[in-house]
Parts: C-alpha cells; structure tokens; sequence
C-alpha cells in the first residue's frame, strides 16, 4: 500500500480507539486494519500467519499510525488467553472488538464428514466465542462494542454451504443475545453479514489451507472490492448499527429471503459451487 493510501488519512473517528481484529491477516480482517487505522485508531492484529500481520503492522506504523501484532489461533484456548495477556501487558485497552476470522468449509452433506462441521464450527462459532469471552474483562472497563463478522449466509441457506451456513447462523444468534445479555455492562454489539467480497475465502479449502492461485469461482461483478467493503462496516459500527448488510446483492437476497422466500426456491435448491472443488 503506496504513501498515496496515508495521504487519505485524513478523518480521525476512532482517535483515541483501540480496536483488536481477528483474522486480520487477509481479505476483510486486513482491510479493517488498515480502515480503523486510517480514521485514527490503534489496531491489534491477530491471526495465525504472524509474517503477514506483522508486515502490515510494519505498513501502518510506517504510515503514521500505530498497530501491534500477536499470533494467534482462534480454535485454540490457550492462543486466545496468551493474546488477552499480550494485550493487557502492553497495556492497552480493547475499545472494539472485531471477531472476523473464519473460512468456509463447501461442499455437500453426503461429502463432507462431522469432522468437516466441527471444524467449522471450532473456528467460526467457538473461536468468536473464545474471543469474546476472552475480551470481555477488558470490553466491560471501557464500555466498548463487539463486531461479529456473520455473513448473508447466516441469513440466507443453501446447498453445498450448510456447515457454512450454519455456522453463520449461530453467529448471528449469538449477536442477538449478546446484544440483551451485555446491555447492563455498557457493550454494544454490530453484527454484519458480507456477500461477496474479494479475498481468499474460496480460496481456502476446507481444512483451512489457502490455495493462492486458485482463481475466485464468485462471479467478479458481484464482488466487493475489500476497502470498499471495510469503509462500509468502520462506518456501520461507528453509527453503532445492531445490523448491517455488505453489498448491494446480499441486502437484495437478505431481503428477498425474509419476506418472499418462495423467489429464491428454485435457485437455492439447486445452488451453485462457489469454490474451487
Ligand atoms: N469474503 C467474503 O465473500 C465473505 C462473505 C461473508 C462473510 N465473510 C466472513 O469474513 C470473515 C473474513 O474472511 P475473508 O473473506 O476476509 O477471508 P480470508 O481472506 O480467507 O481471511 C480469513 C482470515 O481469518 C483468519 N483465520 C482463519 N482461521 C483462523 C484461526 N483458526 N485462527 C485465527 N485466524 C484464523 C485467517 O488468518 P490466518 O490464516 O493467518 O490465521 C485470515 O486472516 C470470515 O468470518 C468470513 O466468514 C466473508
């Protein structure tokens, strides 16, 4: 990212903020970093790949901002508690917390073992999980606000997406209890459900290994560009929005399958392979 990036940095929002992001080694998670960054907060990168967030640490501070980076693995309770330790040693507070890092395991029922859908569910629902339980000491002192990264498929389920899918379920639940149970201790929580959007979820398969040169099977028109989609959350969570919907298709088939399901029947009973598989 050239200087020309920094130039832009020019709205300080979140001056004064600090905001830890998971996942924050690539597609959305990295954007973030760099979006938060650039509207005046302090960001904690955390993600399993320590090169990569340490190098975009490096392209933030060099940028005039400040950013720290800690390995850690969100399926791993140890990892999670290590990273909270790291925080607090260095003193920082956790103002937002973005629980971003997931990956989607594709493919049908009859294919796919339970080992598949644990997976899944270890890094997509446990790991946001751990991650807020986690973090929750240090949300409470500065009355702060949790992101939960869902999907429109926590709205909207198809074929070959259903671990998938009913890991961005549960998600979303969790949003909406949370949101209840955490309104006592001053913590607000956004849930935002993307489409499509560019980085390397259909690049990953389902053990979790990203596949670089595989090309993106999402149709390129449909695809969000990644700063355009981290400018649209930093903005939904700096109105404190409950909800916010990513691209202007997935508020279409959000909208669609909440009040007029029977449309889209047909075109989810036969579904679409979105990875390469
Ligand atoms: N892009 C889309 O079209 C789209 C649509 C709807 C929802 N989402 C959601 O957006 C979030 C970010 O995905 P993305 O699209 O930006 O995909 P991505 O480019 O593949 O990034 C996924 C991130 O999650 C991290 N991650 C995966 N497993 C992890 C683990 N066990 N512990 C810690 N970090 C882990 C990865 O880091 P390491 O590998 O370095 O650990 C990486 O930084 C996910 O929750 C995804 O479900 C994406």
């Amino acid at each position: 990212m050239g200087s020309t990036f920094w130039r832009r940095r020019t709205s300080a929002r979140f001056s004064g903020k600090t905001v830890l992001i998971t996942g924050a080694s690539s597609g959305i998670g990295a954007a973030l970093a760099r979006e938060f960054a650039r509207q005046g907060a302090r960001v904690i990168l955390s993600a399993r790949r320590l090169q990569r967030i340490e190098s975009l640490a490096r392209e933030i501070n060099a940028g005039g901002g400040t950013a720290y980076a800690f390995a850690c693995d969100v399926t791993r309770d140890r990892d999670v508690d290590s990273l909270i330790a790291a925080i607090r040693l260095h003193d920082l507070p956790i103002d937002i917390l973005v629980a971003n890092a997931g990956f989607a395991v594709s493919g049908k029922f009859q294919d796919l073992s339970l080992e598949d859908y644990r997976l899944q569910f270890e890094t997509n629902v446990f790991g946001v999980l751990r991650t807020v339980r986690a973090s929750l000491a240090a949300l409470r002192r500065t009355r702060g606000c949790i992101v939960l990264i869902g999907s429109v498929a926590g709205h909207v389920p198809s074929p070959r997406q259903s671990a998938y899918s009913m890991s961005k379920f549960a998600v979303r639940a969790l949003a909406q209890g949370l949101r209840g149970d955490l309104r006592g201790d001053g913590i607000a929580v956004t849930l935002v459900s993307p489409g499509y959007i560019d980085s390397d979820i259909r690049r990953t398969d389902n053990r979790g290994r990203v596949h670089a040169s595989a090309a993106d099977p999402a149709p390129a028109w449909l695809r969000v560009p990644t700063p355009a989609a981290a400018r649209a959350i930093v903005a939904a969570v700096y109105r404190h929005k409950r909800e916010q919907v990513i691209t202007g298709h997935g508020k279409l088939l959000v909208w669609l399958y909440r009040h007029f399901p029977w449309t889209l029947y047909g075109a989810l009973d036969r579904g679409r392979h979105l990875r390469r598989d």
